[in-house]
């Protein structure tokens, strides 16, 4: 079983944790500052994200923290927190792409993408690209993004990304997340085809109690907890993301999540990856869309 405990000294370190104000997010960055790493907490809301960080300093660790302001549903946001990052900073040994929204009412991002592809994809494949130059030249950097099981679920439906035919809040969840994952795995192709020492890897935290659930009705997340079961504290939920990011045994392109009750709950382990996510053509297809959507090309 793979706690907290395996995760080894972390000082000298940088990690960016986007979504880091509460959930999945907080716990993984409150881990890291245990481990005595440099934790940027990035967040949308300025309070949240300071409320965070005054929470973390009275829990044990000896890490030190730092707000970062980030609205992963505006280009130019996510592009501001990067360039501010990178004049501030030499090296970026962690990117952990965590925040996400769930089935919020029809909503858009600033550019005019549906708001889950917008803010858990598209906003975090540009943080990536902005932010390479950095992790491309930190020894053993590792870009870990966040999905969800719902990816199972997913299909890119590449003529609806702006809502122009239709919306359906989890369809498009599950996009979203079938999204990341394909962006993680195709990453890690592109880094390996060039030979670079960084590393994707994908985690999914299972079924957690956290604010993710806070755009569905009382009656819709009691339905959703008979179906999947208990949920995990959010600290366990974080630990597939702190595997994925520190294990030695951990290998780009993979999907590491909670090893029972079908990826639902438990410890972390490597996840089987289902044809959806693995295919190549799709993968192909999203990455130019997402460069030409976001006008980041990766170096
Ligand atoms: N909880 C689960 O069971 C579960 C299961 C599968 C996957 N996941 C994934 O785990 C990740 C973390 O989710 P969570 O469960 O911890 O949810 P959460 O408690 O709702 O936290 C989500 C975080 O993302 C941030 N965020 C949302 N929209 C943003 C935006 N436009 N710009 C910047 N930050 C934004 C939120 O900030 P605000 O507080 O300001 O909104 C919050 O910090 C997500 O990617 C989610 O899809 C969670």
């Amino acid at each position: 079983m793979w706690t907290k405990e395996n995760i080894t000294d972390q000082s000298g370190k940088t990690i960016i944790v986007t979504g880091a104000n509460t959930g999945v997010g907080f716990e993984t960055a409150f881990a890291f500052y245990e481990k005595g790493a440099h934790v940027i907490l990035a967040g949308r809301d300025l309070n949240k994200v300071e409320e965070a960080i005054e929470r973390i300093r009275k829990l044990k660790g000896n890490g030190s923290l730092e707000v970062g302001i980030i609205d992963l549903a505006s280009l130019k946001s996510v592009k501001r927190f990067a360039e501010s990052f990178i004049i501030k900073h030499k090296q970026l040994n962690l990117l952990i792409n965590n925040g996400g929204v769930m089935i919020p009412p029809a909503s858009k991002t600033v550019e005019g993408f549906e708001l889950q592809f917008g803010v858990n994809f598209l906003g975090h494949f540009a943080l990536t690209g902005f932010l390479f130059p950095l992790l491309e030249k930190t020894m053993g950097s590792r870009i870990i993004t966040v999905s969800s099981l719902a990816y199972l679920r997913g299909v890119i439906d590449f003529g609806n990304l702006k809502s122009e035919k239709s919306y359906d809040p989890m369809r498009e969840y599950c996009q979203s997340k079938l999204a990341d994952i394909i962006f993680s795995i195709e990453l890690q192709r592109r880094l390996s085809a060039n030979q670079k020492q960084t590393v994707s890897i994908a985690a999914q935290p299972g079924a957690n109690k956290t604010e993710l659930t806070r755009h569905m009705s009382s009656e819709a997340l009691a339905e959703g907890i008979e179906r999947v079961g208990t949920l995990m504290d959010p600290w366990q939920g974080a630990l597939p993301s702190l595997y994925a990011a520190t294990s030695t045994e951990a290998t780009g392109g993979k999907l590491y999540g909670p090893d029972k009750d079908g990826g639902y709950r438990g410890y972390p382990a490597e996840a089987i990856i289902t044809a959806n996510a693995l295919d190549e053509v799709v993968a192909k297809k999203l990455w130019s869309f997402a460069e030409q959507a976001t006008g980041v090309y990766f170096p």
